[in-house]
């Protein structure tokens, strides 16, 4: 039997309002929408339950607000396993929301509000030392301050904890501060943002990659959409190209990537395989409506796997 991974989030928690819409608003303009949904999200969030649903022990490290989704996000936390322990409720601010809107192609556009969130700080990652050290892999995100990312990247380092990094959303960063990272994992726009490198197709993925690594990080996996991933390391580069599927809704397949390649890399499986999974995992995902609620257990993940991979 595989290992059962203890994955560790240190990360946000949203609430998601979806709108999916065949056109957008102008400027001054009210139109009609088609449909709505109100479920759990945020990247952190996200990434914990693809986790604990491949099969992993999750632990998160959060903060929620004091209005109405605040305990309902430590509820759905606690009612899927995860171990909540480290999610705590601010007073006086707003728990992180994120309007989204989704085209008819499954696309979406997303305004994140990080609320809550934004007071994650270091002496709560010292708060959660020991339930950290604990773990296997620490997970990270650009949802919660910065300083508070450095600080994990550089506790995870001092106490031999993989730690995976996903640099969403995008924003400019201190590439010397995630030099002792074990994974450093963008989708293309991001890869764009952080390295000034247009990331259109693998071509342009693997010159990226490789400013990436000349510039001190370890690892990197570039998320690619329907063109697959990008595995490089200083051994080279390996492409694993996408699945095909039926698309509704785009949201939080970056995340279902993330959560479910620490998983299936903590189980011990090689690393190109663990990408691999993790492109057919995430790309299963679009398949449903919303972000977390659209994420496949590891039974239905395994069936799918094993049919697609029939010798
Ligand atoms: O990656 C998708 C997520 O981005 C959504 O759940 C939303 O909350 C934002 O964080």
């Amino acid at each position: 039997m595989a290992k059962r991974p203890r994955i560790a989030v240190v990360g946000s928690a949203n609430v998601d309002l979806t709108t999916f819409s065949n056109q957008f608003p102008k400027p001054g303009e009210t139109i009609f929408g088609q449909k709505f949904d109100l479920g759990f999200g945020g990247k952190g969030a996200n990434q914990a339950v693809a986790a604990r649903l491949c099969g992993a022990d999750v632990f998160m490290v959060a903060r929620v607000g004091d209005d109405l989704f605040g305990p309902s996000t430590i509820k759905n936390f606690e009612n899927l396993g995860i171990d909540a322990t480290h999610v705590r409720q601010v007073t006086g601010v707003s728990s992180g929301v994120a309007p989204i809107f989704v085209d008819p192609s499954g696309q979406n556009r997303i305004i994140v509000v990080k609320g809550a969130n934004d007071a994650l700080k270091p002496a709560d990652v010292d708060a959660a030392a020991d339930v950290l050290k604990s773990a296997d892999c620490i997970v990270l995100q650009f949802e919660i301050p910065l300083e508070t990312v450095y600080y994990t990247i550089k506790f995870a380092h001092k106490n031999r904890i993989r730690c995976i990094l996903n640099p969403a959303p995008a924003q400019p960063i201190d590439l010397n501060a995630i030099a002792h990272l074990d994974y450093f994992i963008p989708n293309e726009s991001e890869a764009f943002a952080i390295s000034g490198m247009p990331v259109c197709d693998v071509d342009e993925a693997s010159r990226c990659a490789s400013k990436l690594l000349a510039s001190g990080v370890r690892r990197v996996i570039i998320t690619l959409g329907e063109n697959g991933s990008l595995l490089a390391g200083s051994e080279g580069m390996q492409h694993a190209p996408a699945y095909t599927v039926k698309s509704v809704d785009s949201t939080g397949a970056g995340d279902a990537f993330i959560g479910s390649f620490a998983t299936f890399l903590g189980e011990g499986l090689p690393e190109l395989e663990a990408v691999k999974r993790a492109n057919l995992y995430a790309a299963l995902s679009t398949t449903g409506v919303g972000t977390q609620k659209s994420f496949y257990d590891r039974a239905r993940f395994d069936a799918e796997w094993a049919a697609r991979n029939k010798s």
